[in-house]
Parts: structure tokens; C-alpha cells; sequence
């Protein structure tokens, strides 16, 4: 019985070529300043143990109370597909004792993450992340460096239309003595059950409120910023001050609210011009109290997680991608046995140089091969028979501009 087609779950990303090529560029793009900043790779199991995300993301946010893929293994343990990054690396620092070295503790992630949000253009069930986390120090010059580095992966892709929204969540000192103001701000508000609780738990969250009516009711809240302690105050002056000597322009945010609960001190945001709904194209901040809360030592950390499926669709919206650098270098036809030994020793020789190369295999005839080398966007084609074999040349054809050359074979390299 013929099987109906299968199709996958509704709302994932998936990335298959040619576009996957784009996908691969951008992410890249994204990793590179991380590693070019002495970060290290840490690479973490995409589930873990529910409990990690209620204590450490929050139960007053989005993520934790509505967007969880949990549910219970083979042996009755409550287990979550990772909606974020931040809380498994905090749990793995402090598990393989990360936070007994040098500090900070420097570490860069790539991989899916999964929220089960309603799905729309650039909001997606699975989506990709490049993430760091700088943990240790509270240094300020760490929050400048992180969102440079950030900045410079945008920047690598080619993007430009994108602002940086920052602000200061200050000290703990700072958000008790705003939240008291806060707090009987919006008791002043006439609100209904779900939000009245969802501001017990955490009151910023109203900032976060789409609401048209809520938004309005909101707009005379009182403001943490204007609440920082001098700590506080003088920190983020200093990153401010660090961001202008990196020539990052930054626009301050003080109702910026991020979606998940561990952030303190500087808080920030990449959005993105032409996106839409879904403009934010990476954030992160501080998160003081974060390894204390899961049972580690209580030290400073800052990171940020950059979305890779909206950079590549920022990237497509602002045509800063060209197909052009994704293309092979070269494509080989061998016509003949000999012709195909002859063609997979030159490609392994360019490979090893660095080059892309392509051989034409399934002994196809001369013109279905070259359709095949046209298909393929490749720079330069050469077609190997009998004579070619015995003269030790080959014609390089360059398939912009249709202009061949004789070139020895051995000297192929330099005609790429
Ligand atoms: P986040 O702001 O929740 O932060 O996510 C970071 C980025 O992931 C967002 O700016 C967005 O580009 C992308 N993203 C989030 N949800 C989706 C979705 N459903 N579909 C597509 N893209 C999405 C964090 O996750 C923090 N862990 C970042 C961090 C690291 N803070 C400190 N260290």
C-alpha cells in the first residue's frame, strides 16, 4: 500500500538547498566574532529537566508558562526540549565546575531551539540560535565587547537596516525600589484576572502588553531607569561610554522588556527594520542572580542569543545576500574511465587548496553534463577526454563571461 505524503510538524524552520546555503552563511556569520573574541564551543543536550526552565527562565513568562514542549520520558521524568539557552549553559558551568577557572568563563552555542508559539513569518516552533554567555565577571567593558560582537555578525552578513535598543534592569536595590512604585501604579489600574496575576508575579511584564488598552494605561508608569541605584547608574554609563569609543550607535529603551525573567543590568535588543511583527533579530543582558538561582555560586554573567532564521530573512530583505558566493569554483566532466580517475585526483588536489569542486559523474554524454555544470552555477568548467589526458591541458572554460584558456592541468589552480 502506497503510504499518504508526510509533510513536517507545523511550524518548524527547515532549511534544504539551494537556500540552505544562505542559512549556512548567515550562521556563520554570526558565530565567527564569538570565536574571533577567544569564546569556545559548548554544546549541550537539546532537552533537559523541566525543572531547569521554571527556576531559572521564570514562570511568569510567555516561554515558561505557555510555549514548553514538555512532557514525560520513558522513565516518568519531566523533560523539556530546550526553549533558550542561557539556563542549560548556566547548569553545565556549574555542573563541570566552568566557574572554578579563569573568569569569565567564555562559551559560544549554535543549535535549535523550540517555543510552541503560534507560528507566523519569522516565528517558528523550532528556530536556530547563536548564542554566547560571558560569565564571572560584571566588568562593563564585558557588556560593550558582548554586543560588539553581536553588532559585528550582523554587520558580517551585510545587514544595515537594524537599531540596538538598550537599557539598565539595574541592581537588585534598583528594581525593589521601582517595584514598590510600580506595584501601586497598577493597582491604580482597573485590569482583569489573568493580567492582574500575571503582575504579581513579575509587573514589568505589563510593559511587555500588546494591548492597545494596556499599552495606553501603561504610558505614565513609572519607569526603572529612572530608579537605578548609583552602582547601577554608573555602570551602565560605563558601557554606554565603552559602546560609543566601538562607534555603536544605541538607542535607550527604558520600556524594553525582555522575555525571560533572569535579566538585571544592561538588557539588549537588535530589531530589525523590515521584519514586521517579528523584528527582534537577537537580544540578551545580564543575568545576576541566575547561577545562584540553579544552585551555583552567586556570579555576574551577560550573553545574548542571536536568531538565525530572522538574520537570514533580514538578510533576504535587505538583498544582502548574493547566490554568487555560494557557487563551486570549478566543474570537472570526465569523459571516459581513465578521464574519471584523472578528474577525482584533481578535485581531491584543488579540495585540499581550498577550492570547490564538482565532477560530472554517471558517464552522461558531453551536452547533458554541461547543462549539469550550468545548473550548478560553477565559475569555471573543464571537460577531460583522450586528448586533454595525453597533452596534459585542459580548456577552461569561465562560465560568466564563455571565454576559454589552455591550462596544464598541474598549473589548474592558478587559472581559478
Ligand atoms: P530571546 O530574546 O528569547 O533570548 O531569543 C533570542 C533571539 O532568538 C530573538 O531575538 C529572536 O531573533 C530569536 N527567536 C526567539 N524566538 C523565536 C521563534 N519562535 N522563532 C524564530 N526566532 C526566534 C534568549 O533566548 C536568551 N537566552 C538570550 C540570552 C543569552 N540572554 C543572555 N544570554
Amino acid at each position: 500500500m502506497a503510504g499518504h505524503k508526510l509533510q513536517a510538524p507545523k511550524g518548524v524552520s527547515e532549511y534544504v538547498p539551494p537556500r540552505s546555503k544562505a542559512f549556512e552563511f548567515v550562521r556563520d556569520c554570526l558565530i565567527n566574532p564569538a570565536r574571533l573574541a577567544g569564546y569556545q564551543l559548548i554544546e549541550l543536550p537539546v532537552f533537559e529537566d523541566t525543572e531547569l526552565f521554571t527556576r531559572g527562565v521564570g514562570e511568569s513568562t510567555d516561554v515558561v508558562s505557555k510555549e514548553m514542549y514538555t512532557f514525560e520520558d520513558r522513565g516518568g521524568r519531566s523533560i523539556t526540549l530546550r526553549p533558550e539557552g542561557t539556563a542549560g549553559v548556566m547548569r553545565a558551568v556549574i555542573e563541570h565546575g566552568l566557574d572554578r577557572g579563569q573568569l569569565p568563563a567564555k562559551l559560544w552555542y549554535s543549535g535549535a531551539f523550540f517555543r510552541a508559539e503560534r507560528p507566523q513569518a519569522g516565528r517558528y516552533r523550532q528556530f536556530y540560535q547563536v548564542g554566547l554567555e560571558a560569565i564571572g565577571l560584571d566588568d562593563p567593558a564585558i557588556d560593550a565587547e558582548v554586543i560588539a560582537i553581536a553588532d559585528a555578525g550582523f554587520k558580517a552578513i551585510g545587514l544595515t537596516k537594524y537599531r540596538l535598543d538598550i537599557t539598565s534592569l539595574g541592581d537588585t536595590q534598583s528594581r525593589a525600589a521601582h517595584r514598590v512604585d510600580l506595584v501601586k501604579f497598577i493597582e491604580g489600574l482597573d485590569l482583569d484576572e489573568a493580567t492582574t496575576s500575571r503582575a504579581d508575579l513579575n509587573p514589568l511584564r505589563l510593559f511587555d502588553d500588546k494591548r492597545a488598552e494596556i499599552r495606553d494605561a501603561m504610558a505614565k508608569a513609572p519607569l526603572l531607569l529612572d530608579y537605578l541605584s548609583e552602582e547601577s547608574t554608573e555602570h551602565f554609563k560605563q558601557v554606554k561610554k565603552y559602546l560609543d569609543t566601538l562607534n555603536i550607535a544605541y538607542v535607550i529603551n527604558p520600556r524594553m522588556v525582555r522575555g525571560l525573567d533572569y535579566y538585571t543590568g544592561t538588557t539588549f535588543e537588535f530589531v530589525h527594520e523590515l521584519l514586521g511583527a517579528q523584528s527582534g533579530i537577537g537580544g540578551g543582558g545580564r543575568y545576576d542572580g541566575l547561577m545562584e538561582e540553579l544552585g551555583g555560586q552567586s556570579l555576574s554573567g551577560i550573553g545574548f542569543g542571536l536568531g538565525v532564521d530572522r538574520a537570514l530573512l533580514a538578510a533576504e530583505a535587505e538583498g544582502v545576500i548574493s547566490a554568487e558566493s555560494f557557487v563551486s569554483d570549478l566543474f570537472i566532466i570526465p569523459l571516459g574511465d581513465l578521464a574519471k580517475e584523472k578528474a577525482l585526483h584533481i578535485a581531491s588536489a584543488l579540495r585540499r587548496a581550498g577550492k570547490t569542486v564538482e565532477i560530472a559523474f554517471g558517464d552522461r554524454a558531453l551536452k547533458g553534463a554541461m547543462k549539469s555544470a550550468d545548473k550548478s552555477g560553477a565559475r569555471y568548467v573543464v571537460v577531460i577526454g583522450d586528448e586533454e589526458l595525453s597533452s596534459g591541458s585542459v580548456e577552461v572554460k569561465n562560465m560568466n563571461s564563455g571565454v576559454t584558456a589552455s591550462v596544464r592541468i598541474d598549473s589548474l589552480i592558478n587559472a581559478l
